[in-house]
């Protein structure tokens, strides 16, 4: 793997996957990062690994569905690999407007699985990314294999799940080298403040409230980001090909239960609340989700077993590092969600 193609690499997992392998991991070629900027994207993520790495990092604002501009991209840096983040991930979204789902998870992934075929001699691996939601929800007991049907329930994890059969059928029908895992919910630093652990610590940090849907007793099995991200290295580098892994953190957790620790750990690392209160007070129950998954539970033996990875990071200290970094990092936080970030990228990207 000389020239690593990252799709998505200015996203919150893909950003902190170009750190891990640049940073810290013994992979020693170049990675080029294909973003479309979405809302989601954030190039701020990367400055200064731009500025670190030299020739070593290449950012090109592209989206993937566009095939003849993919293809030379493909063709320029002489794209030896890929690794597809890539995506519209957020439930809610989805399901006020899938049409950006289906064409960028599906019809993007599609995309590159046709521009590699045409390269079948030069790519030898395309890793995809996915999730746990493809195979549903779980009851009150057991866990996803990597053997479960699937089963997707929103527009996201349909989509999703339409991209992995995608991936699968091109190894099976075509022969390419493809890897494909399915991971659960991270949290960790840059993650956009639309999803639940970092929306929870910015509303907890201003006083704002803390929007728990229904009962809060849905199941999400929480992974530190970087954990993902060795899983990633090793399956791109030992994993077999055609086969698919399951990622996940043994950390199952009511959403309530996840809101409560993160009230009690910002009101220790924080100033007070000006009323002097708690910030679990400011914990509100509201309208559910639609179609709201209950429980996922990964089981991740086969990756612990045949490529020996297993999760470093505890809930509690992961927790507590990404409380610390929204609490240090308050120049991010204010550009992601400004208008003035989307100035910032016409003025650097166009
Ligand atoms: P994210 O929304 O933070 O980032 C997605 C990135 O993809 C953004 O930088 C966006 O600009 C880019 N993008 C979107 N459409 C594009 C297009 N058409 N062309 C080029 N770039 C485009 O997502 P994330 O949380 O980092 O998730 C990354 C991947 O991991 C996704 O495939 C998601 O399904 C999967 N995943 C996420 C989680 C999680 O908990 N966040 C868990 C399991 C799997
Ligand atoms: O399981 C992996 C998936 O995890 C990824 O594939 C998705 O890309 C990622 O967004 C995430 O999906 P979830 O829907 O589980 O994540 P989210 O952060 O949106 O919600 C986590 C749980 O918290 C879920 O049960 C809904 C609930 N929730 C969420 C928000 C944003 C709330 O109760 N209140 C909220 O305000």
């Amino acid at each position: 793997m000389n020239n690593l193609l990252v799709t998505g690499g200015c996203g919150f997992i893909g950003a902190n996957f170009i750190r891990y392998l640049l940073e810290e991991s013994d992979f020693k070629g170049r990675v080029i990062n294909v973003d479309k900027l979405t809302y989601a994207g954030n190039p701020l993520s990367l400055t200064d690994i731009e500025k670190r790495f030299g020739v070593r990092y290449v950012f090109v604002k592209e989206d993937i569905c566009e095939r003849r501009r993919m293809g030379e991209v493909l063709d320029r840096y002489q794209v030896d690999s890929i690794c597809h983040f890539a995506a519209e991930s957020h439930v809610d979204r989805s399901i006020a407007s899938p049409d950006e789902f289906i064409r960028t998870n599906i019809l993007g992934t599609h995309t590159l699985l046709e521009l590699m075929r045409e390269r079948a001699k030069t790519i030898a691996l395309f890793h995809h990314i996915s999730t746990d939601e493809v195979f549903g929800s779980l009851g009150a007991d057991g866990f996803f294999t990597e053997d479960t049907p699937y089963r997707p329930n929103s527009p996201y994890s349909a989509s999703k799940a339409a991209s992995d059969h995608l991936v699968r059928a091109y190894h099976e029908t075509y022969g390419l080298p493809v890897t494909i895992s399915n991971c659960s919910n991270n949290y960790g630093p840059f993650q956009f403040p639309e999803k639940l652990i970092p929306l929870m610590i910015l509303n907890a940090r201003e006083g704002k409230p803390l929007p728990v849907y229904g009962d809060g007793l849905n199941v999400r099995d929480w992974l530190y980001v970087r954990d993902h991200c060795t899983a990633i290295w090793t399956i791109m580098k030992h994993g077999r090909r055609g086969s698919t892994y399951n990622v996940g953190g043994r950390n199952e957790m009511p959403n309530l239960e996840v809101v409560q620790l993160i009230c009690g750990m910002v009101d220790e690392l924080d100033d007070r609340l000006s009323s002097g209160g708690l910030r679990k007070g400011l914990i509100a129950f509201v309208k559910d989700r639609p179609g709201h998954d209950r429980r996922y539970a990964i089981d991740c033996s086969r990756m612990e077993s045949t490529l020996g990875w297993k999760p470093e990071e505890s809930f509690e200290s992961g927790l507590r590092k990404t409380i610390r970094w929204y609490l240090e990092n308050n120049e991010w936080v204010s550009q992601v969600r400004s208008g003035a970030y989307q100035a910032w990228i016409q003025a650097h990207y166009g």
